[in-house]
């Protein structure tokens, strides 16, 4: 029934419309920017929400803003989209200036944002039919890429249901589905998956990894350090407006220096103890893990992971699993901004 997979890479049919698919090409190289931006303002009032973003998102990758609430990050994506002007500083999208050719740059963008955009009152297949009316199609045209979208998005079942009967993440499909009617050579998506359930997370995921595989170049945000994780190529963390870190998943964490102590205790009634000795030994912030028994730190310097076993077992501590890995996202987004992101998931804290 539906064309998308949960697990994303199992993708049979394209999203693309023949047509379409012919007139988009990924770039070979890593220096054919789709979007670049520099110094990048905005102020609402005495709010600076955006503060000088420089960016340089490359063709066909999916690009990740990563911030938490109030970071600049829907302010900066609008401002791309040219519905906002910006202050200061200047931007291109796919080399059209977002003010002086704000006409050139629509015409390649689309934008899916923070909150739903489709008409509750309507059917799915009314919504994708009235979103291809607008643009112009033809009856038939619209009705046919209609159905072509709710097929490739696991929407079918529910095309000729009110869209108030759809669960979120149905919504949510259908949300980012209205902005590819006609495929967009940069897709924005603004929180493409807050509040979707793990389920409903992974089938957006693999249709947002169909459409970057096609050829679109997407820039998304998020507050899930594990959705910048596996889906971004590469991320830029914002706070206060500012980008403070920019790379892929792997360079931000290897930046970081620091690795990761991972423990469990046998005795999780230990846990406020053992906390206190691995603050003493490491000096740094302890974190309790999701389950009762679970500890973890930033370990500076390898060795001292050694004394950490060893003080717990001086005061009889007895200890089931100890792991030292490369520090996490989570982890980078302490380090850089000072404290944790808003919004983790629990399978980030296993
Ligand atoms: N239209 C507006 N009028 C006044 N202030 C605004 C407006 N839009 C955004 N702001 C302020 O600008 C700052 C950045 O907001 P923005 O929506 O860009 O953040 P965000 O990173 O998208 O946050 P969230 O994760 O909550 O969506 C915030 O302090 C916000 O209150
Ligand atoms: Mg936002």
């Amino acid at each position: 029934m539906t064309s998308i997979e949960a697990d994303g890479d199992s993708q049979s049919s394209s999203i693309l419309s023949a047509e379409e698919d012919r007139t988009l090409q990924k770039s070979p190289t890593e220096l054919d920017l789709a979007i670049e931006t520099n110094g990048l303002k905005k102020a609402f009032g005495d709010t600076q929400a955006v503060d000088g973003v420089n960016l340089r998102i490359p063709r066909g990758t999916v690009y990740g803003l990563l911030g938490p609430n109030g970071a600049g990050k829907t302010t900066t994506i609008r401002m791309l989209a040219t519905l906002l002007r910006p202050d200061a500083g200047i931007a291109t999208v796919l080399g059209h200036d977002i003010v002086q050719d704000a006409a050139e740059v629509r015409a390649t963008v689309s934008l899916t944002g923070q909150y739903a955009s489709v008409d509750e009152d309507l059917t799915g297949r009314e919504n994708l039919v009235l979103v291809g009316r607008l643009l112009g199609f033809s009856w038939r045209d619209a009705k046919t890429r209609a159905d072509e979208l709710l097929t490739a998005f696991g929407l079918d079942d529910a095309a000729t249901r009110q869209v108030r009967t759809y669960s979120g993440g149905m919504r949510r499909r259908l949300d980012i589905a209205a902005s590819l009617v006609v495929t967009p050579e940069v897709l924005f998506l603004d929180e493409p998956t807050t509040g979707l359930d793990p389920r409903s997370r992974n089938q957006v995921w693999a249709i947002i990894r169909t459409i970057a595989a096609e050829g679109t170049t997407v820039l998304l945000t998020t507050q899930y350090l594990d959705e910048a994780d596996r889906l971004a190529d590469r991320l830029a963390v914002i706070d206060n407006g500012h980008v403070i870190a920019e790379g892929t998943s792997r360079e931000l964490k290897a930046a970081v220096g620091a690795s990761t102590l991972h423990i469990r205790l046998r005795d999780p009634e230990r846990r406020e103890e053992a906390g206190a000795i691995l603050r003493d030994v490491l000096g740094v912030v302890v974190h309790n893990g999701t389950d009762r028994d679970a500890l973890s730190a930033s370990v500076p310097h390898d060795q001292e992971a050694a004394a950490v076993l060893t003080a717990l077992a001086d005061v009889g501590i007895r200890v089931a699993e100890f792991s030292l890995g490369q520090a996490s996202l989570d982890e980078v987004f302490l380090a850089l901004t000072g404290r944790p992101a808003e919004d983790t998931t629990e399978e980030m804290s296993a």
